[in-house]
């Protein structure tokens, strides 16, 4: 009798102290939206909590209401719980399979068209960027482009702008390259310099990098591709219709938007405005 009692009031403890960590996150991302104009309101809940819970440790607070009194004082702070939350893993030639069936696929449809614009919509530090630059320039369709680069993060945006990536990861994007189809030497594309390989800025002459958060800015061109890959994976159901909102008010009609491995057009309000053009590849074509 003991034990069942002591379990069911070890269980009502938890679920309180769950309760109450729930109502400090919500309160936390108010006050973040308020003091920085940063909303990250309707981000899954798990991964925020996970990524405050490692914050809390680095700042060395015990509670999500101390780290929150922290951040409303100390802008440094609130910079260093951005980078946390924002999660900027990214490769070049990630996925190489995507880069092949861009080829494929997409490419012919670019050259339908006298110029294109593309909207690479979460860039992080650009190294997707940088690889549709140089897939677009290999298929002689670079000079006819203009890539809008943006990201919520500036410091990302700063990184990206440098073109400076690690030297020990050119290994495994030389093999990505390759399956992706590349053509030429990758090493063509960069210089070594101490541990950095510094991409040739040339690549990047027909980009434009600048700060757009997905959350609450509009639209701001009309585009005839839009890449956006594992940027709506963090959202919730809600925020992700915003979002296709977004983009669908976009692209031209017969536009191209492509999401990441993981996330889907399907269980949005606009499934049925796109058509499929490669399902494995998440890549749509707007219908109307
Ligand atoms: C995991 S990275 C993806 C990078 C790249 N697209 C790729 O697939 O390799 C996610 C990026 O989305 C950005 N991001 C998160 N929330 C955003 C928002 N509300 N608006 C714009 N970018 C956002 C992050 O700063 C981060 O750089």
């Amino acid at each position: 009798m003991f034990a069942i009692r002591a379990t069911e009031d070890g269980a009502a403890e938890k679920d309180g102290r769950e309760g109450v960590e729930r109502i400090e996150l919500d309160l936390l991302l108010e006050a973040i939206y308020r003091r920085y104009g940063f909303d990250f309101r309707e981000y899954a809940p798990a991964s925020l909590r996970r990524r405050v819970a490692r914050r809390m440790k680095q700042e060395g607070v015990a509670t999500v209401s101390a780290l929150q009194d922290l951040l409303l004082r100390n802008p440094d702070v609130m910079e260093r719980l951005i980078l946390d939350l924002s999660i900027n893993v990214t490769a070049m030639f990630r996925d190489p399979t995507f880069y092949a069936a861009m080829r494929e696929r997409v490419f012919p449809e670019l050259r339908t068209y006298p110029f294109t614009r593309i909207w690479v919509a979460g860039c992080s530090t650009g190294e997707e960027v940088y690889s549709l630059a140089i897939l677009l320039e290999e298929e002689g369709i670079y000079d006819r482009t203009r890539i809008y680069a943006t990201d919520i993060n500036e410091a990302v945006l700063e990184t990206a702008r440098r073109g400076v990536f690690p030297l020990h990861k050119m290994q495994e994007y030389t093999q990505n390259y390759i399956r992706a189809g590349g053509t030429r030497a990758f090493s063509d594309y960069y210089v070594s310099a101490y541990d950095g390989a510094v991409f040739d800025g040339s690549l990047v002459r027909n980009v434009v990098f600048a700060q757009h958060n997905l959350v609450s800015d509009s639209s701001f061109n009309e585009f005839q591709l839009i890449v956006c890959r594992n940027v709506m994976i963090y959202f919730d159901r809600s925020l992700q219709n915003r979002v296709h909102e977004l983009f669908h008010e976009s692209l031209v009609r017969f536009g191209v938007l492509v999401l990441g491995h993981k996330e889907s057009i399907r269980f949005s309000p606009y499934a049925d405005r796109y058509e499929e053009l490669d399902a494995d590849e998440r890549i749509f074509k707007k219908r109307r």
